[in-house]
């Protein structure tokens, strides 16, 4: 570990801030899990199917603000890394998506720096998923610390993708041979296609017991 001492905001030791950055992760995992027990309790079912957090290495830190032309200092990783603390929310329906992006973003607490809908623009990798870098109030002590989160939310079937995806990317260093890259972007077709497919029939699900509840 590289990363030297600053004093961004007071925040003066690595320790420090893992231990902000852990705390926010653990507000925004609650928060998602609060309004997933709500939504069971008025709609009968859970849009989220699991959340994953993490922090990231200190190692992938150091390397990121090396690529971003950065020197490795406390400051430019409060500063310019958005990702220190990632929590990623795995929902059934691509529109459990945005019922849960809209949830998140009207809470008084909570203030969204950045949005990317990679759902509505995929990548041209054929990656989709619904990216969003907001704040979270971290209550210490004697002081109050806006933290950043990023939060990506996408369904199983768009995460099956991306977690194949991201294995063949490292394994061949981002430069995949095309055959392979020609293939992901069918798949990611595939997963539209089948969540579109789902998510109908899930609302013709929910209409035929609506109808019978009549
Ligand atoms: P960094 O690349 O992390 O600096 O962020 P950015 O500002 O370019 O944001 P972007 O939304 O492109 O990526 C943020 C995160 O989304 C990445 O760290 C990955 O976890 C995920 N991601 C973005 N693009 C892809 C992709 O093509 N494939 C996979 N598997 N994951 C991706
Ligand atoms: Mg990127």
């Amino acid at each position: 570990m590289e990363l030297r001492e600053g004093n961004g905001e007071g925040i003066d030791s690595w320790k420090e801030v893992t231990l902000i950055y852990k705390a926010a992760l653990k507000m925004i995992t609650t928060k998602m899990e609060i309004l997933n027990d709500e939504f069971q309790h008025v709609h009968r079912y859970n849009p989220i199917e699991h959340i994953k957090a993490r922090i990231k290495t200190p190692e992938s830190i150091v390397k990121k603000l090396k690529r971003d032309g950065h020197e490795s200092t406390i400051d430019n990783m409060i500063k310019y890394i958005n990702d220190i603390a990632g929590i990623r929310v795995i929902c059934s329906f691509t529109s459990d998506i945005y019922r849960i992006a809209d949830m998140i973003s009207e809470q008084r607490d909570i203030r969204v720096i950045a949005v990317k809908d990679y759902i509505t623009f995929p990548k041209s990798s054929g990656y989709k998923s619904y990216h969003m870098i907001v704040t979270v109030p971290v209550y210490l002590s004697d002081r109050t610390v806006d933290t950043k989160v990023e939060i990506q939310i996408r369904t199983v079937a768009m995460d099956f993708w991306a977690s194949l995806e991201h294995k063949i990317h490292y394994k061949f260093e981002g430069d995949a041979p095309e055959h392979i890259r020609n293939e992901l972007v069918e798949c990611a077709k595939m997963v539209s296609d089948l969540d579109a497919r789902m998510l109908k029939l899930n609302e013709e699900l929910i209409a035929i017991a609506n109808e019978r509840m009549l």
